[in-house]
């Protein structure tokens, strides 16, 4: 159901290329599908959250607390909140913490170190009504850590020892301290596994969680998600995501520096954020082969349209050819919402009256996207029937099996991130971490403290 219609429509010869590169995709889809089926491989767990393994545990304490508590907060960055983050944007009523009778609980990310917007929030919640679900892979991430310092010791001196009927952690199975520290509070915990990185956990407990308690149907995400896993399976010739990425990768071999994801959908706009750290970290990488190395990856741009029409697309198509867009179409709204005929004595207003506010929206995405062809802007569209829980489910397998193939096409490991690591150490050293002494060192002696 995701069809890449447009994907014939820029200046690459798609079956041309095809044939020239269908084998070396169909090598990067079978390595793929070897170690994923070997199983134990330690990166590719992710390929098999659609089977749900863990989904009668999310049902089970949805069930547990649904009708006890209103709100919901998700403490996490990264690869731990933007799949949540994303799911609940796009599949909840637009307005759902304004609704007076909601399917869920109301959802709240805090994704950064922000003082003033963590305790904004705890200043307007009632901490009876309030469950926290803290999640770190790694269970050490410091913004992370902090959040949830901060949450504790707010329903700590709120409700006292029922504080800890209201946290839930979700973390690795083993290791990291959230582990153990939540095993010794008695908290609800929930798995990551440890062949799943933070980027492709949304389908785990980390984004099925929210999502649940955010009265989400979790099962249709997962449907989806396994039409995905499906549809991998096809030849070269059928298949869609390896066609994506031999596009993404083809263009990046041709100096397009630069991939723009934009989704043609406010209720999509954080699959921008989603996607560009996707595509960011798996594929953004030191390749080091053969005695060499070689810096490799190509920069994600997050946009929204129509309404960074208003502010990138000047950019994109009289601005340096070093782009690739990549628009995403929903092609039928919830509603049908229609513009009203309000001024039908106004020619040049009347022309939009009782027409679908899709149909303006997607006549902005084909003009848009003739625009760029026409100024020898590539730009390709992935089509959504509708947005709803298994289509969106099936859109990010989609996603993710694509970058895991850009990554086999790169040469390179998509699965680590040697950089973000880096950045977590030096952290714990400023802020004085015990055993980080020698960073801490190494750092004042630069003058960095
Ligand atoms: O994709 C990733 O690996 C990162 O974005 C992590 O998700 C992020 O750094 C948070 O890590 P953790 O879940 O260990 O707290």
């Amino acid at each position: 159901n995701i069809t890449s219609e447009r994907l014939g429509s820029h200046a690459l010869d798609l079956e041309g290329a095809l044939s020239d590169h269908a084998a070396r995709l169909e090598q990067a889809q079978g390595a793929l599908l070897d170690r994923f089926r070997a199983g134990g491989d330690p990166y590719l767990g992710w390929m098999d959250l659609p089977r749900g393994e863990v989904l009668g545990d999310v049902l089970a304490l949805r069930d547990r607390l649904a009708g006890h508590y209103d709100d919901l907060i998700v403490l996490g960055i990264g690869g731990s909140s933007l799949g949540g983050l994303t799911l609940t944007t796009a599949l909840q009523h637009p307005f759902h913490n304004s609704l007076a009778s909601r399917p869920g609980m109301r959802v709240h990310f805090i994704d950064n170190v922000d003082g003033d917007v963590i305790e904004g929030l705890l200043e307007v919640l009632d901490a009876r009504r309030t469950l926290v679900n803290v999640i770190s892979k790694s269970g050490t991430t410091t913004e992370t850590m902090a959040a949830y310092l901060s949450c504790k010791a707010w329903l700590q001196a709120q409700v006292g020892e029922k504080y800890k009927a209201q946290i839930i952690a979700t973390t690795d199975p083993q290791k990291g301290i959230l582990r153990p520290l939540a095993e010794r509070e008695g908290y609800a915990t929930l798995p990551v596994p440890p062949t799943v990185g933070g980027r492709f956990s949304v389908l785990s407990a980390v984004g099925l969680l929210p999502a649940a308690l955010g009265g989400i149907d979790v099962e249709a995400l997962l449907r989806g998600a396994r039409r995905a896993m499906e549809h991998f399976e096809r030849s070269a010739a059928h298949n869609e995501i390896l066609q994506s990425a031999l596009v993404q990768h083809l263009y990046g071999e041709q100096g397009k520096n630069i991939t723009v994801f934009m989704p043609y959908s406010t209720r999509l706009r954080f699959l921008s954020d989603w996607y560009a750290q996707l595509w960011a970290e798996s594929l953004g990488k030191n390749r080091q082969r053969d005695g060499g190395s070689a810096r490799v990856g190509t920069t994600p741009v997050k946009a929204v349209g129509t309404t960074d029409q208003h502010s990138q697309v000047q950019l994109y198509r009289e601005g340096p050819q070093d782009k690739l867009v990549v628009f995403v179409k929903v092609e039928q709204a919830d509603r049908g919402a229609l513009i009203p005929n309000a001024e039908p004595d106004e020619n040049e207003m009347n022309y939009l009256g009782n027409k679908p506010y899709q149909t303006l929206m997607n006549a902005e995405l084909h003009a848009t996207a003739y625009a760029l062809l026409d100024a020898g802007q590539p730009n390709y569209t992935i089509s959504l029937p509708r947005i709803d829980a298994e289509h969106l489910g099936e859109l990010l397998q989609f996603l993710m099996l694509q970058t895991a193939v850009a990554g086999e096409l790169l040469n390179i490991n998509a699965f680590d991130q040697p950089g973000v690591e880096l950045g977590k150490v030096l952290t714990y050293a400023l802020m004085g971490r015990p055993g980080f002494d020698e960073q801490r060192a190494q750092l004042e002696a630069e003058g960095i403290t």
